[in-house]
C-alpha cells in the first residue's frame, strides 16, 4: 500500500488505507539511509546523463523536522509542501515497511510514464515525482522517514525528500 506526491503533484499508486493512529515514537533512520537515498537518486540520474546530488545536513533536518511532525500530529499523512522553498517528493506506505531505496524507486517508476520529447505524462499518471528526482538543477538531497504504529501494531510510514533548487519548474524540461 504505497501513494506519493511531488510538492505539485500528487500520485495515487495503491490506497488501501488503514487509519493508524501515531502511538510509538520509531527510532532515527538506520545507518546508510543517507546512502541509500543518495545512491537510488544518482542511479536514476545516471541513467539520463545528468549529474548527481549531494547530500545536505539543512535538507534533511527539514525533512526530518515535518516527518516527525506528520508522525505526532497528522498519522504519517502526506505534509503540505506547497509553500516549502525546497522541491519535495513524499511517499506513504501502509503495512509495509519501505527502505528509502524502495522509497526512491517508487518514484522513479512513474519514469515509464513520462515522455521526454513532449515533455508529458501519460493520462492518469503523475511524473513529477520521476522529474523531481531527475531535476538537473537540484543539486542538493535530504531526505528522512517517519514510521507510525497503531494499536493494532499495524504500520505505516512517510517519507520525505527535500530538493535545492526545486525542480518541476512549469515549463522546463529536467534536464
Ligand atoms: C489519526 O487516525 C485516527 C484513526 O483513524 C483518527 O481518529 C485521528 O483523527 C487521526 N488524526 C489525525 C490528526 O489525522
Ligand atoms: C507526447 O508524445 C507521445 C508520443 O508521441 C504522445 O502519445 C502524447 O500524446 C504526446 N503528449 C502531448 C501532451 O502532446
Amino acid at each position: 500500500m504505497l501513494k506519493f506526491v511531488s510538492a505539485f503533484i500528487t500520485a495515487l499508486l495503491l490506497f488501501t488505507y488503514q487509519h493508524s493512529p501515531a502511538q510509538a515514537a520509531p527510532p532515527p533512520p538506520p545507518g546508510g539511509a543517507t546512502q541509500e537515498y543518495l545512491e537510488a537518486h544518482n542511479q536514476a540520474r545516471s541513467e539520463v546523463n545528468v549529474t548527481p546530488l549531494q547530500w545536505s545536513q539543512a535538507l534533511a533536518k527539514s525533512a526530518s523536522l515535518l516527518v516527525r511532525l506528520q508522525r505526532d500530529k497528522q498519522n504519517c499523512s502526506f505534509a503540505d509542501l506547497a509553500n516549502s522553498k525546497y522541491g519535495g517528493n513524499q511517499l506513504w506506505a501502509g503495512g509495509i515497511t519501505v527502505t528509502p531505496r524502495a522509497a526512491v524507486e517508487n518514484w522513479v517508476a512513474e519514469k515509464r510514464f513520462y515522455n521526454y520529447d513532449n515533455n508529458s505524462c501519460s493520462p492518469d499518471h503523475r511524473c513529477g515525482v520521476y522529474t523531481q528526482v531527475v531535476w538537473k538543477k537540484s543539486i542538493e538531497l535530504g531526505c528522512a522517514q517517519s514510521v507510525c504504529i497503531n494499536a493494532a501494531k499495524e504500520k505505516s510510514s512517510l517519507t520525505i525528500c527535500f530538493y535545492n533548487p526545486p525542480g518541476n519548474v512549469v515549463g522546463e524540461k529536467p534536464y
